[in-house]
């Protein structure tokens, strides 16, 4: 979560049974690099042990305005902050921030700051639906305040329905998000994804194994750092929220959506695996197995990245990726080369946990000028971002080499 490394998180808990929850987001703040500060009111510790948050945070908690060693820690925590976060937040808390009304350590301290506030209610349905509850969440929003809205399923007392806290990763994505740096804003960055399929007869296809993570995860990681985002994809992976999503199946559909698009972009990033041959002459209706075993000729596709190189507008950087086995370095050096690239991104798919359908990659970035970046084993979020930097890098200053 590049957006929360070295921020300053004042992790607000309020007195919902979801404050159990709030561990695991304490947790995974920390584990993204954030300095959290936590604050729990008094219905929090009702509901969790304060040792525990004191002891995976990186301040002792804090739950009152009158015991804290400093004298005015109400205005303290906030001014520091760069991101308020409240989860679970409790009707109270919600009621009282949208009428400005500060009775306690977290309250003061949701009114004393300037930082960006992020709101995770959770309550029963009967107060979720509530709409005083609802009212308080609409001037909040109308304010500016982000609200990570709760989802339906089991909560306390064995009760069902809407209010359940949003999932612990789904709160710090949020997090992240909102603190990413703005370093692609005004820029529309092109993004391709997933394996085409390639028809042989109405049922059968020629295929390859990518599952789309990766562009979708850079997709979105463009978005959050402020891009227009153009995704062109053949998968139905998550998409950010406000990108224009063209979907594609076959290698001819997909040069034709990126050539249409690629003149509008500052940045194409062609993760996608592109067929490099498909059959010739597919066949109208079914091949019949009775018919005996057929010959498929293939004829090769158009090299959508060669002839992105070949059309490439001034002050466009230009991005290819390279799933390769066996000698990596060598194929992705005489890739970039070959087609005139600023960076190509490769990885070896023989490698465990590497590439397709996985959750992580281990990347290797090459640039012209001996700029490299050798990424270790990380999720495709995170490569997505040693990416983007990349990108960043090639555009401001040109040249480096670097180990991440
Ligand atoms: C077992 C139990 C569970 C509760 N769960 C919630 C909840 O999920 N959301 C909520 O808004 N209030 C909940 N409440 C009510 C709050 O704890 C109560 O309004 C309290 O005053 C909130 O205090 P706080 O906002 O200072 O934490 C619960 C109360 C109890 C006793």
């Amino acid at each position: 979560m590049g957006g929360l490394q070295g921020r300053r998180v004042v992790l607000g808990v309020s007195g919902g049974i979801a404050a159990y929850k709030a561990v695991e987001v304490c947790r995974r703040l920390m584990d993204a690099g954030a300095y959290v500060m936590p604050v729990m009111t008094r219905g929090a510790t009702h509901m969790v042990g304060p040792t525990t948050f004191s002891a995976l945070a990186s301040e002792p908690v804090r739950m009152s305005l009158w015991d804290a060693p400093e004298p005015i820690p109400h205005t303290r925590l906030g001014q520091t902050a760069d991101l308020v976060l409240v989860a679970p937040a409790t009707a109270r808390v919600i009621g009282c921030y949208a009428n400005g009304i500060s009775n306690d350590l977290l309250t003061a301290t949701l009114l004393a700051t300037r930082a960006p506030v992020v709101l995770v209610p959770a309550m029963h349905t009967e107060m979720w639906e509530q709409p005083a509850v609802q009212l308080n969440l609409d001037l909040l929003r109308s304010r500016g305040v982000t609200i990570v809205p709760p989802g339906v399923g089991r909560l306390a007392g064995g009760d069902v329905g809407a209010g359940r806290m949003a999932e612990p990763a789904d709160i710090v994505a949020v997090a992240s998000e909102i603190l990413a740096p703005q370093d692609l804003a005004g820029l529309t960055v092109l993004v391709t994804a997933g394996g085409t399929r390639e028809p042989i007869d109405p049922v059968r296809f020629v295929g390859n194994r990518s599952s789309g993570k990766q562009g979708h995860a850079l997709a979105a990681e463009a978005a959050a750092r402020g891009a227009d985002v153009v995704l062109v994809t053949t998968t139905n992976q998550p998409v950010p929220p406000g990108t224009d999503v063209v979907c594609v199946e076959t290698a001819a559909e997909m040069e034709d959506a990126v050539l249409d698009r690629a003149a509008g972009a500052d940045v194409v990033l062609m993760a996608a695996a592109v067929a490099d041959f498909r059959p010739k002459a597919p066949a109208p209706d079914k091949i019949k197995k009775n018919e005996g075993i057929p010959e498929i000729v293939l004829e090769p596709t158009t090299d959508i990245l060669a002839e992105l190189g070949r059309r490439r507008r001034p002050g466009q950087t230009l991005v290819g990726f390279a799933a390769e086995t066996g000698d990596v370095r060598a194929y992705a050096s005489s890739k970039l080369r070959a087609k005139g690239l600023d960076l190509v991104v490769a990885n070896d798919v023989s490698a465990p946990d590497v590439g397709f359908e996985h959750d992580t990659n281990r990347v290797l970035v090459l640039g012209p000028d001996g700029f490299e970046i050798e990424g270790s084993l990380m999720d495709k979020r995170a490569v997505a971002r040693l990416v983007l930097d990349a990108v960043i890098d090639r555009r401001t200053s040109g040249e480096g080499k670097q180990k991440k």
